[in-house]
């Protein structure tokens, strides 16, 4: 479970609560968005089936690639790192193929054995560059032509019904799970695209899917009004607080500082309906790290941001600092005897106290520990907050228009 506590106004009337129940719940109930419902599909039963039918463990796979970017990986990446450190997650190497850095792509592949090896290749569109140019080399340098044996036993594809990858993935025969058509990618870790490299990792996914469904019933069933006032007061401050801190206390959440990132800047960074550019910047941080770095443009730059403090409360581990005493460095010695996890989240407390001294709207996450169950539930929490913060802005948090221009001119810049 997580615990959310907001120290600011709660400023939207009932009325303005109950419409932006209404609003969401519309988007589920025409079915014109899907990511509400993905924790109730049976993709799980056709991942599980597939698992079971490929047998990975015989067939020695020890590395699982997974070829996508943006909405295609970062959900997977996040939830991987903030789980890594529990026992279900198995000895499997996950990899991501993502950016088209040559340097980068050289370092994935240089050790890997491609018979060792399962690539999952994502891309809703079906078409994006980035991902079909490393399927490409991929192919390439470890030849695997296409209409091979080596290719099909080694891919699978996540993609729409319909799309080009769809196609090719018939023609192949590759095996291919598909995307929701109402399913956008940054909304899209609960179906296949996470559930796939999730469940080869060992997670316990159906407790993912879990955790995410409960936090669903419960927002429908109009308990959760903490967060449609915080997405009310974002959305309505937005000129005010145009950038909104997420500071995260565990160095498990860089990456999902990331995705929350990709998810409020896609979904939010949008002209509204009257015409005005609106969005509230994504920021990231790790705390404690970020106290020696960005946390004194918070207290003393300008104020112009709101600030989520996320903590675990249990971290699973009675590490403690030991009763060593360093000549000249007393003063330190307080803390001798605590364990890490009261250091942290007592770090936590007084810079949310700090941060709150300077009349910086702030709220709290406070999460009992990370389990699979929690982390789908956390991830349900901030898709639903990102849809309310699209309502109230006046925005369509679903599409992505901005991004279209730079793929058209590389195009032309390849025309030429
Ligand atoms: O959220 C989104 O829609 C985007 O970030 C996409 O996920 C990203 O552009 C990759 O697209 P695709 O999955 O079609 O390859």
């Amino acid at each position: 479970m997580i615990k959310n506590e907001l120290f600011f106004l709660k400023e939207a009337s009932e009325q303005e609560v109950e419409n932006a129940y209404d609003a969401l719940f519309k988007e589920m109930d025409s079915e014109s968005i899907g990511y509400y419902i993905l924790p109730e599909s049976d993709m799980i039963l056709k991942i599980e089936a597939f698992i079971d039918s490929y047998d990975f463990k015989a067939k020695g796979i020890k590395n699982i690639v997974v070829i996508g970017i943006g909405g295609s990986s970062l959900g997977t990446r996040a939830i991987d790192t903030l789980l890594s450190h529990t026992p279900q997650r198995n000895s499997r190497k996950l990899i991501f193929m993502e950016n088209v850095d040559p340097v980068e792509i050289e370092r994935n592949l240089k050790d890997l054995v491609y018979e060792e090896s399962f690539f999952i290749m994502i891309s809703k569109s079906g078409g994006t560059i980035e991902t079909t140019s490393h399927v490409k080399y991929i192919i390439d340098r470890f030849d695997a032509p296409v209409d091979s044996e080596r290719f099909r036993d080694h891919f699978a594809f996540i993609t729409d019904e319909g799309s080009p990858l769809d196609a090719f993935g018939e023609k192949c025969d590759v095996p291919c799970f598909h995307i929701p058509q109402n399913v956008g990618g940054r909304f899209s870790v609960l179906s296949a695209v996470g559930l796939l490299p999730l469940t080869l990792l060992g997670y316990d996914t159906r407790a993912l899917l879990a955790g995410a469904k409960v936090y669903k019933e419960t927002f429908f069933a109009k308990q959760e009004s903490a967060l449609v006032q915080k997405a009310y007061y974002y959305a309505r401050h937005s000129k005010d607080f145009p950038i909104n801190v997420l500071f995260s206390y565990s160095s498990a959440f860089s990456a999902f500082n990331d995705w929350y990132v990709q998810l409020w800047g896609e979904s939010l960074g949008k002209i509204d309906q009257t015409g005005a550019s609106v969005g509230m910047t994504p920021v990231g941080i790790i705390g404690s790290i970020d106290q020696h770095s960005f946390l004194q443009l918070l207290i003393e730059g300008p104020k112009d941001k709101t600030v989520t403090m996320i903590k675990i409360k249990d971290f699973q581990k009675a590490t403690a600092i030991p009763d060593v005493k360093l000549p000249q460095l007393e003063k330190t010695d307080f803390i001798n005897t605590h364990t890490f996890n009261e250091l942290i989240n007592a770090q936590c407390d007084a810079t949310m106290q700090s941060i709150k001294d300077q009349g910086i709207n702030v709220d709290s996450i406070e999460i009992e520990k990370l389990d699979t169950y929690n982390v789908g539930y956390m991830i349900m929490y901030y898709e639903i907050l990102t849809s309310l913060c699209g309502h109230f802005l006046g925005v369509n948090t679903y599409d992505q228009p901005g991004v279209e221009l730079g793929k058209v001119i590389l195009k032309e810049k390849f025309a030429k």
